[in-house]
């Protein structure tokens, strides 16, 4: 899952630049109408192109790609992986700053 979108990361950079992988616990947060004592929340920050704005209303669906050798699956397989553990992902991005964020609960306690 983290690897699918540090690997969008890289190659958004073309060969340069700098990829940011930042962790912290998250207290008292609610995900999907559940509220967990604890969570992870996982940043993957990098400082390539951006996502084209054209894509970026439906880059978790399969097949939207914007490399000619993509799959448009990556983002699509990362999100069921981390809805299936009840966590979310969200992403804001612009030319030189793309960050995806991803919470995911440690535990099911409400
Ligand atoms: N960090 C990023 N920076 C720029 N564009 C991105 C980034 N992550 C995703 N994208 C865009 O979203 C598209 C979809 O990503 P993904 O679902 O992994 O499919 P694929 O990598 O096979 O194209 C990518 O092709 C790219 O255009
Ligand atoms: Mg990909």
């Amino acid at each position: 899952m983290v690897l699918n979108i540090v690997k969008n990361a890289i190659q958004a950079m073309k060969g340069k630049g700098e990829i940011i992988l930042r962790t912290r616990v998250a207290r008292q947060v609610t995900l999907s109408r559940k509220r967990h004592t604890l969570a992870l929340k996982l940043q993957i920050i990098d400082n390539g192109h951006g996502i084209p704005d054209e894509i970026k209303d439906h880059i978790f669906y399969p097949l939207v790609t914007g490399r000619a050798e993509g799959t448009g699956l990556g983002l699509t397989l990362a999100q069921a992986f981390v809805h299936q553990h009840g966590g979310s992902i969200e992403f804001e991005s612009r030319p030189g700053q793309t960050c995806f964020t991803v919470m995911l609960p440690f535990s099911n306690e409400n």
